[in-house]
């Protein structure tokens, strides 16, 4: 029986293009007049965006950047982190996380996760080593990791701390936004992220002058003025068209996160916990709900399921990155990092955009539980 009603009409997974089609009247003369301007790259957009930026990352400098992997490499760089040194990082991320580490010719060290999918602390703790010069927890999902612990161990050893902000603008953890924990914040503006370019970008937030100055300098080939050059650098800059619309999207940032949570709420209210299990969010966080990553049972039936009744959904990540082909350098096997590895054969991640409404979040839940239900 064909049904019109809200509530059995798709739920995709995301709707990009609808979100460009809610802008459009406010972007297209933006866009327009940055074409005309013919600055496409250095006009004034970058500034600007940087300027609106502080406040919500909450940090001293905030820097415009190509996307959220270069901010990790030059936060790194910045640091001075290389050949010999260690950092340390969660094996549960999307595959940037450890990748920018080695690209700098540092070693990746992993620590499993707790059951919030997050870095855990005393797995932390169990591998620092003298050469640990890092650790990056990432703030998986818009939940920030557990900081306090992280930041107290690398305080009282000398090691600096980067958070992989890049799903997490606007989250909070005791009172202070996510990326000005550390010593530098690195964040993403994909096109899937809160905050979205449309095309790619990032950004980095620091209170520390050393790394704003050295990634200034370093995303725009080292150059101190047109022509002169004291250490060489790379092209990392933000152009005017991603830095224009992230201005403008900013705007919006406050009613996107508003949706999220309130999306959020609504599975909370209706998925059935004794069948699914989703992060309690503690009374100190402020989650903006960048992904809504649930653990099951029957997790691919289900998905198949899901996909059978016009649900999309998504698996962050299938595949931990210590047994990933390009980790096997490091010599990590199946059973080294048992929670993150249980956990990518459990987890879903349901379609949760500022876009959907209750009655589309009610009936994803209802269908979860439905399916579950009979397995049980
Ligand atoms: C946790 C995490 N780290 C790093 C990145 C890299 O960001 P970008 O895609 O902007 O380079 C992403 C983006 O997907 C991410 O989710």
């Amino acid at each position: 029986m064909a049904s019109n009603s809200a509530t059995d009409s798709p739920v995709p997974y995301v709707d990009i293009g609808g979100q460009f089609q809610d802008d459009r009247d406010a972007l297209m003369p933006i866009i327009e007049e940055i074409l005309a301007s013919g600055q496409h790259v250095g006009g004034v957009w970058e500034g600007r965006l940087e300027a609106a930026l502080t406040q919500w990352c909450g940090t001293k400098h905030v820097l415009a950047l190509n996307s959220g992997t270069d901010a990790l490499i030059l936060a790194l760089e910045a640091l001075g982190i290389g050949p010999g040194d260690e950092v340390i990082t969660p094996p549960n991320s999307f595959v940037a996380s450890t990748a920018v580490i080695n690209r700098v010719g540092a070693t990746p060290v992993f620590a499993d996760v707790l059951a919030d999918q997050n870095i855990d602390p005393r797995a932390v703790e169990r591998v620092v080593t003298t050469r640990t010069k890092a650790i990056m927890p990432v703030h998986l999902t818009g939940r920030v990791a557990d900081m306090n612990p992280i930041v107290k161990l690398a305080r009282d050893r000398g090691i600096a701390v980067i958070e992989d902000a890049a799903q997490a603008i606007g989250s909070r953890y005791d009172g202070a936004l996510a990326g000005s924990i550390g010593d530098v914040g690195c964040f993403s503006a994909h096109p899937l992220k809160n905050l979205n370019a449309c095309g790619d970008a990032g950004y980095l937030a620091t209170d520390r002058d050393d790394v704003a100055d050295y990634v200034r300098l370093a995303r725009n080939h080292g150059l101190m003025d047109r022509n002169t050059v004291t250490r060489f650098g790379t092209v990392s800059r933000m152009d005017s068209l991603q830095a224009a619309i992230l201005e403008f999207r900013l705007g919006r940032l406050d009613d996107t996160i508003k949706r999220r949570r309130a999306n959020a709420a609504v599975y909370r209210d209706h998925l059935d916990p004794d069948l699914v299990f989703s992060p309690p969010c503690r009374n100190m966080e402020f989650n903006t709900f960048h992904t809504f990553v649930v653990q099951v049972d029957h997790r691919d039936a289900l998905r198949e399921h899901l996909n059978g009744m016009g649900i999309g959904t998504a698996i962050h990540y299938p595949v931990p990155i210590h047994l990933q082909p390009a980790a096997a350098y490091l010599g990590h096997g199946e059973g080294d990092f048992p929670v993150t590895e249980e956990q990518a054969g459990r987890i879903l991640t349901l379609p949760i955009h500022q876009g959907l409404e209750e009655a589309q979040i009610a009936r994803v839940a209802a269908v979860v539980n439905a399916f579950l239900r009979k397995r049980r």
